[in-house]
């Protein structure tokens, strides 16, 4: 009975991206970079390229997709991230069956076992409010952790293509990171901007927003760092919780010192040093510089995280009608899958259009609202990661999403596979996740991907569960 309370709760206040990389340290040499070859073996034997020999998978050519682009991007072959990887590299391991990774010593989300062959029971994504305190500690203890662990496999480029061997073409321009860092780095590198020149950044570029992968990109994220999380835990079945956001209030339910940090009384932009997350450094936000100095951001502290939550305080975040609005709306997305879109539920639940679907030019809703409202640090899209909030809030997006599939079984047809914004097409694959995984990959039920939402975000369901409370 308690059990019917806390759900019936949960859902009248509740509505509503390991290719882990940039790229694996293996493959980071001179040679590997020459040769464009990232196929390491698997274990120990140097013939047992991508677990070749135990039929895991075998080193072949990168597919890319050759759908023509819509968007503002409109430039050709000056962009790293163009036909993604292939910049970097044009054979990677292609993995058999249910086996996954760099080099195939993984299995594909959703499945475990030494030959990958078992389904993984579904970890469950709770709301943060109805954690233990032993789950909360353990959420912000892992997250701290990974704040401070150097990332086992891969590493970050720290110059563009054409300087990644460095001035005399025998050092890779590449550096360790910290596997939240990471995190915060791959999302910097999917919304930076193109350098044509010092100080000539062309800004019309974002491979992770402002179109229909802004959905599965995110996702996908999530998964990775999740599993990344699961590693360092030790626990399997770590789930990784999230914030329901739609409260519709002006201040901040977790932003308190036992969960993302409370305000600083001496400087209210800052969290208050009670909190472990007033010592976590920032990284990727000074973008101005990096386009000034046509370089990459390269996971250097750059100060602390600020959130000004206060200072906006005639705003506030959305509501759970603005939740249940958008998931009213059939279509995933509709022409030209950008900004401007219109009665595209992927849109509204980025934020560019009204929840139910209408444009208008000045609205800012859901995903955006929230970012905004944060102010600060999460109000930055190069980098919003470092907030550590952005998890719970992407996990909240991504349940709503969830919802919406659970509602319209959308085809893989319904995620367009050609004129979106470079980035967005179906077949793309995901910059800057590494090796390869497409848009379409990652546009399957939860389930199948080994996690679910404890969440009910149907106004009708929520109807039956608080009569059921009201009865008992
Ligand atoms: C891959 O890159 C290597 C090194 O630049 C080049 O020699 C080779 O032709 C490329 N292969 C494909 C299929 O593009
Ligand atoms: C994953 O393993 C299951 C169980 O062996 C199998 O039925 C399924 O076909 C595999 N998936 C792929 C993509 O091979
Ligand atoms: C990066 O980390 C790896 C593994 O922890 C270590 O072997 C290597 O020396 C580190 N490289 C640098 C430049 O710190
Ligand atoms: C990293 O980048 C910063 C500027 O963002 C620069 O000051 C610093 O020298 C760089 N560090 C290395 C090791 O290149
Ligand atoms: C606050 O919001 C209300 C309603 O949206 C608006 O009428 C008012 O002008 C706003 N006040 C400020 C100071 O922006
Ligand atoms: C959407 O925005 C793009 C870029 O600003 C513009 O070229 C296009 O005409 C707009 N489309 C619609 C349907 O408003
Ligand atoms: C934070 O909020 C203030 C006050 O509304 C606004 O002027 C500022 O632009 C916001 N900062 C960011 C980074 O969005
Ligand atoms: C798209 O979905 C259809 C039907 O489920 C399936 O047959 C097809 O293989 C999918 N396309 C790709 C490229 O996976």
């Amino acid at each position: 009975m308690k059990k019917a309370l806390g759900l019936g709760f949960l859902c009248l206040l509740l509505w509503s991206e390991s290719a882990e990389a940039q790229f694996p340290r293996a493959c980071c040499t001179v040679q590997g970079i020459l040769s464009k070859q990232c196929c390491p073996p698997l274990g120990s034997d140097p013939a047992n390229v991508c677990g070749v020999l135990s039929g895991r998978g075998s080193c072949v050519t990168v597919q890319v997709d050759e759908k023509p682009w819509g968007g503002p991007y409109s430039l050709r072959n000056v962009d790293d991230r163009e036909r993604w990887p292939t910049k970097f590299f044009n054979q990677t391991c292609r993995c058999n069956g249910n086996f996954s990774g760099f080099d195939c010593g993984q299995c594909k989300f959703g499945w475990i076992g030494p030959n990958c062959d078992q389904r993984k029971t579904p970890v469950v994504r709770r709301n943060i409010h109805d954690l233990t305190p032993e789950e909360l500690q353990e959420f912000l203890d892992v997250l701290d952790l990974a704040k401070t662990s150097i990332h086992p496999d891969y590493v970050i480029a720290t110059e563009h293509w054409l300087g990644l061997l460095g001035p005399n073409g025998n050092e890779p321009q590449v550096a360790n990171i910290s596997v939240y860092d990471f995190f915060v780095w791959q999302h910097y590198y999917s919304v930076r901007d193109t350098l044509l020149g010092p100080g000539r950044p062309f800004k019309a570029i974002d491979f992770s927003h402002k179109g229909p992968a802004f959905i599965t990109w995110h996702r996908y994220h999530l998964l990775t760092l999740e599993r990344e999380l699961q590693r360092l835990s030790d626990n399997p079945n770590f789930a990784i919780p999230y914030w329901n956001f739609a409260t519709g209030q002006s201040d901040c339910d977790v932003c308190t010192d036992s969960m993302f940090g409370g305000r600083d009384p001496e400087n209210p932009s800052l969290i208050s040093s009670q909190s472990r997350f007033s010592r976590w450094g920032v990284i990727c936000n000074s973008l101005d510089d990096y386009n000034r100095l046509v370089t990459l951001c390269n996971g250097t502290n750059e100060g602390f995280i600020q959130r000004g939550m206060m200072e906006r305080a005639n705003m506030s975040l959305p509501t759970m009608t603005d939740v249940r609005s958008c998931l009213g709306i059939r279509d995933f997305d509709s022409p030209p899958y950008y900004t401007n879109s219109s009665s595209s539920f992927r849109n509204a639940l980025e934020g560019y259009e009204k929840p139910d679907g209408q444009l208008d030019d000045s609205v800012t809703n859901l995903h955006n609202l929230v970012h905004d409202v944060l102010n600060g640090t999460s109000s930055m899209s190069h980098s919003a990661a470092n907030d550590p909030i952005f998890v719970v809030l992407h996990a909240f997006t991504d349940a709503i999403f969830d919802e919406w599939m659970k509602r319209f079984a959308p085809s893989n047809a319904t995620f367009p596979d050609e004129m979106a914004p470079i980035g967005h097409n179906r077949d793309y694959n995901m910059v800057p996740f590494f090796p390869a995984i497409t848009n379409q990959d990652i546009y399957i039920p939860s389930e199948q991907l080994g996690y679910s939402y404890a969440v009910v975000l149907d106004g009708e369901k929520v109807l039956i569960l608080q009569s059921v409370e009201i009865v008992t």
